[in-house]
């Protein structure tokens, strides 16, 4: 990903931009931090492709994703019988990423018995592969990133103090989706247009009052949270407007502090009121032309999954006696419809 398919105007998101144009060139650690989801690895990707380096790899690694055990391996290789199953010679990512970038996705979590090792590589750009004495010399830019507070890990002496330092040399901050709600708007579009084409589902409108919302959310996911949620917007559009797959007046939050927690609720009860009323528009029939999958543009087996998930019975509901059965007030209205036959 290039600094041009990086989408973002806001005065914040910009000075991070001319910071990514100004540190490309040279050969400089870089430290990006920044909540989850705000697009350090994107950030990290734009530093290579805007250095000299662009001609050779970016290698990441994602030091939470290895068990430390095997994360020496990783990242510095090993020779034949160094441990028990190293059947043959393998080059670490350091090696792979000779002449280009090593991207140390989740540096925090990078084990302290391996951090001397990695300070030495990255200051003398020289260490050995497990079980040889030959020192290995490469010419590797590393770029880091982490969503934790890496000072506070060293004050706490969780992370070594030098390493810091040495990965600190250039930082970058990247601002969460709530400090840059202009960016809100223009990652809006390029995610619906995104989504659109590959849903092949044209969506020529978005509502000024479907961006008053999703600019009022707190966005605890940020840059991720809003592609994902954009993503079911243009699913469950029923026409070329873009609607929010819930009521945007009543259910999406206004507030700018709002747990994660309580916002996958409501989304997913808004999930679980698009389908029924789908449902009920197409009178309980999920396949077939004209059927609620059909009409949600979506397989038939996805649509029972996901009913299924949501706790929607797959069948229409029996008609009842006027005595509510369901306690939650969706369904409860539901199946009050249901007995006044209006499904
Ligand atoms: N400025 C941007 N323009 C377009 N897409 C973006 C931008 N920033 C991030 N994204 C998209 O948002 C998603 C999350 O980005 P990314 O993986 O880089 O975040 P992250 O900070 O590394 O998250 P985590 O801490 O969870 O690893 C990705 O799908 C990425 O393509
Ligand atoms: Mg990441």
């Amino acid at each position: 990903m290039t600094t041009l398919d990086l989408i973002g105007s806001s005065p914040k998101f910009r000075a991070v931009l001319a910071d990514v144009a100004r540190l490309a060139p040279v050969d400089s650690a870089v430290l990006i931090q920044g909540e989850t989801g705000t697009g350090k690895e994107v950030i990290a990707r734009a530093i290579h492709e805007a250095s000299p380096r662009r001609h050779n790899r970016f290698v990441a690694l994602n030091c939470a994703a290895i068990p430390s055990a095997l994360l020496e391996s990783e990242l510095f290789g090993h020779e034949r019988g160094a441990f028990t199953g190293a059947c043959t010679q393998t080059k670490g990512r350091f090696q792979m990423a000779d002449g280009g970038t090593l991207f140390l996705d989740e540096i925090g979590d990078m084990p302290l018995e391996l951090q001397p090792k990695l300070l030495r590589a990255l200051q003398e750009r020289e260490f050995e592969r497990l079980g040889s004495a030959q020192t290995v010399r490469v010419n590797v830019r590393v770029v880091a990133a982490t969503n934790q507070d890496l000072e506070q890990l060293v004050s706490k002496k969780l992370f070594r103090a030098d390493l810091f330092y040495r990965l600190n040399v250039i930082p970058i901050c990247l601002p969460p989706l709530r400090e840059r709600i202009q960016d809100i708007l223009p990652l809006t579009e390029f995610f619906v247009a995104k989504f659109a084409a590959s849903f092949a589902k044209p969506i020529d409108l978005i509502p000024d009052e479907v961006v008053a919302v999703l600019k009022a959310h707190d966005w605890p996911g940020n840059i991720r949270e809003l592609q994902n949620f954009i993503e079911r917007a243009v699913l469950f559009s029923p026409g070329s407007v873009l609607r929010l797959p819930l009521d945007p007046t009543q259910r999406m939050p206004q507030t700018l502090k709002q747990s994660s927690e309580s916002v996958s609720r409501t989304l997913a009860d808004a999930d679980r009121e698009h389908i029924l009323e789908t449902l009920k528009h197409a009178d309980w029939m999920i396949g077939g032309q004209g059927g609620a999958a059909d009409r949600l543009g979506l397989p038939r087996t996805t649509l029972i999954y996901k009913m299924r998930k949501l706790g929607i019975e797959t069948r229409r509901p029996q008609r009842r006696p006027a005595k509510p059965i369901v306690k939650t007030p969706l369904l409860a209205g539901h199946f009050a419809a249901a007995a006044a036959g209006t499904l």
